[in-house]
């Protein structure tokens, strides 16, 4: 274990910094065919890019001034959306820092130390982008703060099937102490699980780093790491381990052993949270983001009134018909056009799509510049509130229930689609049902 110096107690402007920790191209797959036109983290749920979210809970964190992306994305992925957010989070300077390659989600942190060392902050959140919470971010620091601690983790429970497909954290429940900390176990933990949001302090968490490099160094390793993306394989060819090498993943290489320290902890959430995994993770995102701005009354969300059932968000730029009824907990993009007489329900309809008149829209992402014909029903289910589940396909069966239909798909007048997966650019000229349309 490591000896660290106990940090002299300061006041709440010491300085805190956030990472966010956007992946890459290579990831989120389970996130296609959205992913095939935008890049995941740049996805709109109610209104705004997936990791806009997270900017949105950093930036209520009052002593935290700067934000460091980190991914293996092109540099010109996130251009536009922090010129963007520059400008509606004026106080936070933003940054990508792009990886030559995946580096795990420890691996990028120690490769842009300096970056993140730079005006000595004391502490610094890491957030996973592919979570949607309310980000209790100031309930963290409070906790750091009670117990001069050297890192807090989010925690929510789950039920007992679940837990398996998260990192599971064993605590004291009264001191809130992690006593044990497990990635994605085989056997039943504890239904406590990581969040993906996490605050470390500098001066901790960089030797923690080190220190499991030069494990890795002594101690080389032959088993894969339990992602969710890969849990299927679990040996690799002496070869892949030679080009994993320089992965360090927080959560296996890090996070057991800060557990053995005293002064890490965990801030247990009773708010909601969700992964954004599969693509059809989208739409119950898409309504719980949708929920938290009409609680805070947020006049980006459109009026209630007899056709609007509220939270509903219409781009300032979208038309739609006065006759359509909209609501609950849907989105409509820019430019998009609902007709006369038609109905959406808990649905994203994207950028230029057309709904046309009397359609049906319920429980569906409809991709850009795709258009739902008159009188057709674009329809998929409900995902259960509890459900926690992130893949498509179970005993080669699928599995997910919303329907999606990718860029630039048409749907014919009176057809009915549902619970599919369509593939961009296709037409829909009779009715289908449980289908992968490719
Ligand atoms: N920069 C960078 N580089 N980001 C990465 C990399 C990488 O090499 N690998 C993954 N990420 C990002 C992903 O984009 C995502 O935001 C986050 O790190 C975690 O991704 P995964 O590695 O796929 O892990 P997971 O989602 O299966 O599980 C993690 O999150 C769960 C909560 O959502 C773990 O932290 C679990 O313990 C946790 O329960």
């Amino acid at each position: 274990m490591l000896q660290v110096p106990i940090r002299e107690h300061n006041n709440s402007m010491t300085s805190t910094k956030a990472v966010v920790l956007v992946g890459g191209p290579s990831r989120g797959t389970r996130f296609r065919p959205l992913s095939l036109d935008v890049p995941k983290p740049l996805f709109e749920v109610a209104g705004h890019p997936i990791i806009y979210h997270c900017l949105k809970a950093v930036a209520k964190v009052p002593s935290l001034r700067e934000v460091i992306l980190i991914g293996y994305y092109d540099e010109s992925v996130f251009r536009d959306f922090i010129k963007d957010s520059a400008k509606e989070f004026p106080q936070l300077k933003i940054q990508y820092l792009r990886e030559y390659t995946a580096l795990g989600t420890a691996g990028g942190l120690y490769h842009f130390r300096d970056a993140i060392l730079k005006g000595n902050p004391e502490r610094f959140f890491v957030l996973n982008a592919d979570v949607c919470c309310s980000f209790p971010l100031l309930d963290m620091l409070k906790l750091f703060e009670e117990k001069d601690a050297e890192a807090v983790i989010l925690g929510t429970r789950v039920s007992n099937d679940a837990a398996t497909n998260f990192g599971c954290i064993v605590s004291d429940s009264h001191t809130k102490r992690v006593l044990h900390y497990v990635e994605k176990p085989e056997s039943h933990i504890s239904n406590l699980i990581n969040c993906g949001v996490y605050l470390f302090a500098t001066e901790c968490i960089f030797p923690s780093i080190r220190s499991a490099i030069k494990r890795r160094t002594t101690r080389p390793r032959f088993v894969s790491y339990p992602s969710s993306e890969n849990l299927s394989s679990s040996f690799m060819a002496p070869e892949e381990e030679g080009e994993k090498n320089e992965v360090l993943r927080l959560e296996q290489d890090i996070l057991s052993d800060l557990a053995d320290s005293n002064r890490f902890f965990v801030h247990e959430t009773r708010d909601f949270w969700r992964q954004i995994k599969t693509a059809g993770s989208a739409v119950p995102a898409n309504a719980l983001y949708l929920q938290k701005a009409f609680q805070a009354q947020s006049e980006e969300l459109t009026p209630p009134s007899a056709n609007i059932l509220p939270p509903v968000f219409i781009h300032p730029t979208a038309t739609v018909d006065p006759t359509a009824k909209l609501g609950p907990n849907v989105s409509i993009g820019p430019r998009a056009v609902v007709g006369a007489g038609a109905r959406v329900k808990e649905s994203i309809v994207l950028e230029d799509a057309e709904i046309k008149h009397d359609a049906c829209v319920l429980y569906s992402i409809i991709g850009w510049s795709s258009r739902v014909g008159a009188w057709a029903r674009v329809e998929g289910t409900p995902t259960p509130v509890g459900s926690h589940s992130t893949s498509i396909i179970k005993n080669g069966v699928k599995v997910q229930s919303i329907t999606i239909l990718g860029k630039e798909c048409a749907v014919g007048d009176e057809v009915r689609v549902q619970n599919c997966v369509c593939l961009p650019y296709k037409e829909l000229k009779r009715d289908v049902a449980n289908e992968v349309i490719m």
